[in-house]
């Protein structure tokens, strides 16, 4: 990963653009096949085919797997379902990557189809949304808004980034409100996946990070 990409997020006015540089470092190399769950509008997918032999995004809305085909490479298949109901090929990705889209689903359902879709020795890293509780999260509220506002003041005398959040703001992609609080989402995370590893990250989210075992 080149120096600079950790600038790429710092520069991202969104959020989910900030975290883009750090699911980008935790695939494994060499990586060949990787699904992206709940790709939006493709912008990840297109950063991971730089990366990856093949990509497979895949979101439940038509209109936005409409906008990823518009904005991938042909190395990027586009795939219309809800990953809950779809049919993945066991054992076949080297990784699995996910942005703001876990806390969409249902973890007890997803997880372990995303786990039989990783080959042995695969990753999966995913950044979710969890339901702030106060006054436990306050701390992690308060770290959360500095970082953002902070980051968007520096931004403001950018013209690009400005130019950008224009465009977000028309993007209509579809979100949903966390319902699980982090100590919710690590007691459905270990009861499927114990050897996951979920870490509270700044802006709300968390990651979840696994590797599947080389003998499963
Ligand atoms: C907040 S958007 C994030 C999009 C993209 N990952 C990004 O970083 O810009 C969440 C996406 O997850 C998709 N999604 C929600 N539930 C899904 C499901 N069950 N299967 C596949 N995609 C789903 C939504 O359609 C939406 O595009």
């Amino acid at each position: 990963m080149a120096w600079h990409s950790g600038l790429v997020g710092f520069f991202a006015w969104d959020n989910n653009t900030y975290y883009q540089p750090r699911l980008l470092r935790a695939l494994p190399k060499p990586c060949a096949r990787v699904l992206d769950v709940g790709c939006g509008k493709g912008v990840f997918a297109a950063r991971l085919a730089r990366r990856a032999g093949e990509v497979d995004a895949l979101d439940s809305s038509a209109e936005m797997i409409a906008a990823a085909k518009r904005n991938v490479p042909g190395n990027v298949t586009c795939l219309l379902g809800d990953v809950g109901e779809v049919s993945l090929p066991d054992d076949s990705y080297d990784a699995i990557t996910s942005i703001s889209a876990l806390h969409h689903m249902s973890l007890p359902h997803v997880l372990p189809k995303l786990a039989a879709a990783l080959r042995p020795g695969g990753v999966l890293v995913a950044i979710a949304h969890y339901r702030m509780e106060y006054p436990r999260d306050l701390p992690a509220q308060i770290l959360s808004l500095l970082t953002i506002y902070g980051r968007r003041a520096v931004l403001l005398g950018v013209p690009s980034a400005r130019r950008y959040r224009r465009e977000l703001d028309e993007s209509g992609m579809p979100v949903k409100d966390p319902e699980l609080t982090l100590p919710e989402v690590r007691g459905q995370v270990r009861d499927v996946l114990p050897e996951a590893r979920v870490r509270r990250l700044v802006q709300w989210r968390y990651e979840l990070a696994w590797r599947k075992p080389e003998s499963s």
